[in-house]
């Protein structure tokens, strides 16, 4: 900053400091020593309040507090261009640039066993209970956000320990969904199909392709359903409706993998409007020797019966 703005900055801040010196001894000036149960002679609410001295520890506390603020304008950057007396702010101080020394620490200290995980393959990685330790702090720290601490996910999120994948369940592919991230596309049908298509193809999913019951008396053209399905879905989910890992569209005869919900409003909802969900890459963002270790993870939990360790363990 210029030097009028370090200046008024540093004027600023120890004038003030000053004036509250003056202010706490100012006040004791010809206060009264004992205390008494004379009041101030205002009442609020039937509140009242004794004309008493400051009690001593309020006092010392105040004082504490001042001496407390000027050894660390001293210590530390805060007076306009000042750098403070610790070393380390010589390029003075944000937020930022402390976030990126201890990430720098933490990097120096964990980024050789990082390493050598990565050089395993991915299979060896998901047995090793270190690794699956770590790949789980990891996983807590940055996705159980969206895919839940139990990594089961929730509406709009996949369920990462269930044996249904959008992209791929195999080792490279869940290491690939998490480096380069996913986006679903599955485009609107409002528009081409009208309210009696959508309402008819979504019965024929939810009745036909994934075997749930239909609410009785619904008179649904399933036959129709089946005509729109073959002409418009079949190309993305497959002609017998069991997905496309290639485009990330969902096995329509497994209900259990769903995200957007099976009722038929749900359906309806997806097939009139669309989806498009968005698994955010981490390559940039964590770098491939942390993914490897979350993609180990990932694959320990989605064995079945398997021991695996599971967040809520630790
Ligand atoms: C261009 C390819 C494409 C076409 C055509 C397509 N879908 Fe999809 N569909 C997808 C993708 C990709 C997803 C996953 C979207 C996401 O993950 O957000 C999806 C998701 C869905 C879902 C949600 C499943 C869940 O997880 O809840 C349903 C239901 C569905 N599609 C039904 C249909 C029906 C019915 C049609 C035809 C009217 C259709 N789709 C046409 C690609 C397609
Ligand atoms: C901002 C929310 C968000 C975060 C954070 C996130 N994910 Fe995802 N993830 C998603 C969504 C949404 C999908 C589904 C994408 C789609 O529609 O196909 C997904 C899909 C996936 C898939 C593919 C699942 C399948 O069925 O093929 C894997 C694996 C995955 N995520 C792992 C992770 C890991 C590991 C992390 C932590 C580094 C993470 N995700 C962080 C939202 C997120």
């Amino acid at each position: 900053m210029s030097t009028f703005w370090s200046w008024y900055i540093t004027l600023l801040t120890l004038g003030s400091l000053l004036a509250l010196f003056w202010l706490i001894f100012a006040t004791r000036k010809g206060e009264r020593k004992g205390t008494t149960e004379q009041t101030m002679g205002h009442s609020f609410d039937g509140i009242e309040e004794y004309d008493n001295p400051l009690p001593k520890w309020w006092f010392m506390l105040f004082l504490a507090t001042l001496v407390f603020a000027l050894g660390y304008l001293a210590l530390y950057p805060g007076l306009g261009n000042w750098k403070g007396l610790l070393p380390g702010y010589q390029d003075g101080w944000t937020q930022v640039a402390q976030w990126q020394r201890e990430v720098d620490t933490a990097e120096r200290a964990y980024g050789p066993i990082f390493a050598q995980y990565a050089a395993m393959p991915l299979e060896e990685v998901a047995k090793d209970p270190q690794a699956l330790k770590m790949g789980g702090r990891l996983f807590a720290t940055y996705c159980s956000i969206c895919h839940g601490s139990d990594a089961k996910g929730a509406v709009g999120f996949p369920d990462l320990t269930d044996r249904h994948w959008r992209w791929g369940g195999d080792a490279e592919t869940i290491k690939a969904s998490i480096l380069g991230g996913r986006n679903g596309m599955m485009p609107a049908w409002g528009q081409a199909l009208g309210d009696d298509g959508v309402r008819q193809v979504a019965a024929y999913v939810r009745n036909r392709l994934a075997g749930l019951p239909l609410a009785e008396g619904s008179a649904i053209h399933l036959e129709k359903g089946a005509e729109l399905f073959a002409s418009n879905c079949a190309a993305c989910h497959g002609a017998a409706g069991t997905g496309l890992a290639m485009l990330g569209a969902p096995d329509l005869t497994q209900p259990a993998g769903w995200i957007y919900g099976a009722s038929l409003a749900q359906l309806q909802q997806t097939i009139r409007y669309g989806r498009n969900g968005q698994m955010p890459a981490q390559e940039q963002y964590l770098g491939n020797d942390k993914v490897h270790l979350l993609a180990a993870y990932v694959l320990s939990l989605s064995r079945d019966g398997d021991a695996a360790p599971r967040l809520s363990q630790h």
